[in-house]
């Protein structure tokens, strides 16, 4: 019987532990959405898919998943480079937001890798912070 209780106790403990990093995960995706929705929908749209040879998709975007730092520094500080998204060159500048703090652009990309880039965890915002001290200014 104690061992059942112990048993029991520890999945308990467990559970909890799991259901706080769901809610963590869940304010980090619905923060993020409110924030792309001000900051990146006019020109990705709502769905994600972008606007026809202006404005690349992030759904579905190959470049997504290959350039997770690099788009990170996009956030804050834009993208003015020529880059390829499946198979289309884009050159239009992106615009910088800089007065994006570490946990915005945290929840940006946790809510984009998460809808669009098939990733299930939080992008936790001590590790944006790190990226974003490294990115060219
Ligand atoms: C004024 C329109 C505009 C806004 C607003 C904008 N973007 Fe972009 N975005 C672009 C353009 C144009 C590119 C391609 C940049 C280049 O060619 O260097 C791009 C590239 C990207 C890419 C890499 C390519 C891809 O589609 O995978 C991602 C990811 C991205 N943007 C996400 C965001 C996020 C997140 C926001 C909001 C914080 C945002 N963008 C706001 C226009 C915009």
């Amino acid at each position: 019987m104690k061992k059942f209780l112990f048993g029991l106790f520890v999945t308990t403990l467990m559970m909890a532990c799991q259901s706080q990093e769901e809610l963590k995960l869940k304010q980090y995706y619905i923060d993020g959405q409110a924030l792309y929705k001000t900051h990146c929908e006019n020109c990705h749209q709502v769905d994600g898919k972008g606007l026809a040879g202006l404005y690349p998709p992030i759904n579905g975007s190959d470049f997504l998943k290959k350039n997770k730092n690099r788009i990170i520094c996009g956030i804050r500080n834009g993208l003015s480079d020529t880059i390829v998204v499946n198979g289309k060159t884009y050159h239009q500048p992106m615009p910088a937001n800089k007065q994006l703090q570490g946990i915005d652009v945290a929840e940006i990309t946790t809510y984009i890798y998460n809808e669009w880039g098939g990733e299930t965890t939080i992008t936790d915002v001590k590790a944006v912070k790190k990226i974003l001290d490294t990115c060219e200014k």
